[in-house]
């Protein structure tokens, strides 16, 4: 197995986190948000960024899974959900990857039963080639080429998620 050298480094994604949650920021002016995250990988791009958004929030977090090794599998199962009413909240929902756009599909559509004032979606990598369900998103930290990375929070067979940067995963040299 082999990890690559970074692709993003940690300064990189740094200053890519302090922009978005600038945006964020602005755009939530006034306003008090719930900020999701969807667990487990996206738990290192979720406290970067929360620590940087400067209007007050609550979070709460969605566990879900629908992957195997490398593949999808098409199907997402929910282990723990948002609690309580949010029909009063502005929801970000915080992802670390969208690849085929299967997962966070059906999240959103599961938060959008529940009736938010406003939803929208922040996810680090966008693997945009991969997608087959196509998803609205509202920030995105950076588009990449359709390959396997691990680190910032992903996670090959659960490895590699404690790794401060991203990189090209490859199963063999
Ligand atoms: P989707 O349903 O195909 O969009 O898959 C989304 C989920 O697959 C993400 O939340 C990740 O957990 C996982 N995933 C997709 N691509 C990668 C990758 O390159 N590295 C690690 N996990 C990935």
């Amino acid at each position: 197995m082999i990890v690559g050298k970074p692709l993003f480094t940690t300064h990189q994604i740094q200053n890519r986190v302090q922009e978005l949650a600038g945006r964020i920021s602005h755009d939530y002016a006034k306003k008090e948000l719930l900020v999701v995250g969807i667990l487990k990988g996206a738990f290192m791009f979720f406290s970067d960024l929360v620590r940087n958004i400067e209007v007050p929030l609550t979070l709460d977090f969605i566990i879900a899974s629908s992957y195997m090794k490398t593949q999808s599998t098409g199907e997402v199962k929910v282990f723990y959900d948002i609690r309580g009413d949010i029909s009063e909240s502005h929801v970000l929902l915080v992802e670390d990857i969208v690849d085929t756009g299967i997962t966070l599909n059906h999240i959103r559509e599961r938060v959008i039963a529940r009736g938010p004032k406003s939803l929208k979606i922040c996810s680090f990598l966008d693997k945009r080639e991969r997608r087959i369900v196509d998803v609205p998103m509202d920030y995105i930290g950076f588009e990449i080429p359709n390959e396997f990375v691990v680190g910032y929070g992903l996670d090959y067979e659960n490895r590699f998620r404690n790794l401060p940067y991203i990189s090209i995963f490859k199963k063999k040299a």
